[in-house]
This record gives structure tokens, C-alpha cells and sequence, in this order.
């Protein structure tokens, strides 16, 4: 998510440090970046023309401190709140105090993340979608701590990516994981009881519902570690049995079959075979 945001900001014009752990893993950011945007490029999404200018605008780093200077950060490590916590108030220290600091948590409380900062009215949520390059909302989380100033800023600044915004309350799911992730999870019920096949499941889906790819591919999509990280922050707020991972589900991550990002899943990815 982390490079497809950059993404979607260097081509909308800003410039963007794109922070990672290590020289290597920045890089890595950096190239995969170069790879979407030539993608665009080759199905004519993008002029050819502008790729110099967009990545100019980028640069990478693996340090902090590199972020002292910006108007907001987009924080997109791993779904799990002691690390975005820990991170947020590492901000905190080395930002200056006209950042805004915002995450983009799926499901995560975002005022536990505000309150690891000393600049809780300055943090909120901005909740891209996958893949973030194409997909146009973007969910802005207020938490009650977020100042009104802010979210309208935030606002603003997601227009001006091209992106629509809306405004959720700081609730597990916000709008669109609580309506989509007990879908999601039942599909994979449907699919342990024996009810239908993978390729059953993904065809109906799309051929009676008209989405663009079945729950399977979608999970893929997503990625089955993250998918299991939302899912058990939504049980754990609500008890909603519909939010209980189906059990198929955490033996697919414990296996390490986590989707795209490790080439199986639901699907395998180890060939050009890519699901839509
Ligand atoms: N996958 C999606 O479809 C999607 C959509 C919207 C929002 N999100 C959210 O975006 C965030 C990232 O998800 P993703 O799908 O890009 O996951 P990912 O697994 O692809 O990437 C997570 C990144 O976090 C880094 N990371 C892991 N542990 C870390 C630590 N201790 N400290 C710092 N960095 C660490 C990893 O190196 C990796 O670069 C999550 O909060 C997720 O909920 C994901």
C-alpha cells in the first residue's frame, strides 16, 4: 500500500519521501513504483512523457529524521496497533509541529494511535484502497481527539490526489471493511463446508453481483495476513460471530500462504497467471 500511495501523490504533484526500514527495502519501494507507472504507461492509463517528472518528485530514505520537514506523513506499516503506536510517537519527536501525522489503518482504533503522540488533534486516519493508484475513495477517520480544522484539511489535500473523500467515524471497519469482511469471511466458510469450489465462488460473485473479482482473488488482493488482522480487530470490537475468522483463514497465514505478496493464497501466483 505504502508505494502505491506515493504513487498516487507524486503523480497528483507533491513530492514524496517514501520511508522504509532499510536502504534496500526504500529502494525496493522506489523500483516497484517505477514498475506501476510503467505498467500505466503500457496500457495508456499515463503519458509516457510524465514518468521523468513523477519520479523526480520521489525519493527514498530509511530515516526518520528525513521526515522532519513535511506536511503529512501516511503511515502504512503492518496492521498491528503496538507497532503503528510505537512509530507514531517516534514521529511525534522528529516531525515538526506542523505535521499532520495520519494512518492508514483498515480497521485499527485511530485515537489509541493519536494518543501515542503529544499532537492528538493533528492525527487521523486517511484509509486508501487497493490498488491505491486506481481506486478512488479514501476514507478520512476522525477520531474524537482530531481537531475539525485537520479533517477538512485532510479533506482536502485526498481532492486534490483526485480521490474522493468521506468522513467515518473511529469505529473497527469505519464503512467499508464492516460491510465487506463478513462477506469476505463467509466466503471461505462456504468454501470449508464443501459448498462450492474457489472457482464457483469467484464466478458467481462476479457474474450475479457484478463485482470486478470474486472474494477469493480479493483476498489474495488484499493479502490474507492483513484480511485476518481486520477481521480480528472487528470481532474483538463487536462479538458479531459474522467477524469471527473463518479457522481456514489463520491456517492459510500460519502456512504462510498469504496471497499475492508471498505468490499463494487461494490462488498460486508462482506462474504469469494473474486473477481478475
Ligand atoms: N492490503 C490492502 O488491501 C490494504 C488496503 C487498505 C489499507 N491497508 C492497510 O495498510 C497497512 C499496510 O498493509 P499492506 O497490505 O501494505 O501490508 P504489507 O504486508 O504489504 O506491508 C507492510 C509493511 O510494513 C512493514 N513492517 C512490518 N513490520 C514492521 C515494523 N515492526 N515496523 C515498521 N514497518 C514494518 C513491512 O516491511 C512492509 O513493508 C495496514 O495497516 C493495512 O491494514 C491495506
Amino acid at each position: 500500500m505504502g508505494a502505491g500511495i506515493a504513487e498516487c501523490l507524486a503523480i497528483s504533484g507533491y513530492e514524496v519521501v517514501v520511508r522504509s526500514r532499510s536502504p534496500q527495502t526504500a529502494e525496493a519501494l522506489l523500483a516497484g513504483l517505477e514498475k506501476s507507472i510503467d505498467k500505466q504507461i503500457a496500457k495508456g492509463s499515463l503519458e509516457s512523457s510524465r514518468k521523468e517528472e513523477i519520479l523526480s518528485r520521489c525519493s527514498a530514505t530509511c530515516d526518520l529524521a528525513e521526515l522532519s520537514e513535511v506536511d503529512i506523513v501516511i503511515e502504512s506499516v503492518i496492521e498491528e496497533l503496538e507497532t503503528k503506536r510505537h512509530l507514531f510517537n517516534e514521529l511525534d519527536r522528529v516531525c515538526g509541529d506542523q505535521t499532520i501525522l495520519a494512518t492508514n489503518t483498515s480497521t485499527l482504533p485511530v485515537v489509541e494511535i493519536a494518543m501515542a503522540t503529544g499532537r492528538p488533534e493533528r492525527v487521523c486516519g486517511m484509509h486508501f484502497f487497493n490498488p491505491a493508484v486506481r481506486m478512488p475513495l479514501v476514507e478520512i477517520v476522525r477520531p474524537i481527539t482530531a481537531s475539525d480544522a485537520i479533517i477538512e484539511e485532510v479533506k482536502n489535500f485526498a481532492e486534490s490526489c483526485g480521490k474522493t473523500p468521506v468522513v467515518v467515524p473511529d469505529r473497527a471497519g469505519f464503512i467499508v471493511n464492516a460491510l465487506l469482511f463478513p462477506y469476505l469471511n463467509n466466503a471461505v466458510r462456504l468454501l470449508e463446508q464443501g459448498v462450492a469450489t474457489r472457482d464457483d465462488i469467484d464466478l458467481a460473485m462476479k457474474g450475479g453481483c457484478g463485482f470486478p473479482m470474486g472474494p477469493f482473488a480479493l483476498l489474495d488482493l488484499i493479502g490474507l495476513d492483513t484480511s485476518l488482522a481486520i477481521l480480528d480487530t472487528l470481532y474483538n470490537e463487536y462479538k458479531d460471530p459474522n467477524y469471527s475468522p473463518a479457522p481456514l483463514l489463520r491456517r492459510m497465514v500460519a502456512a504462510e500462504m498469504l496471497g499475492r505478496k508471498t505468490h499463494k493464497g487461494f490462488y498460486d501466483y508462482h506462474d504469469s497467471h494473474a486473477r481478475s
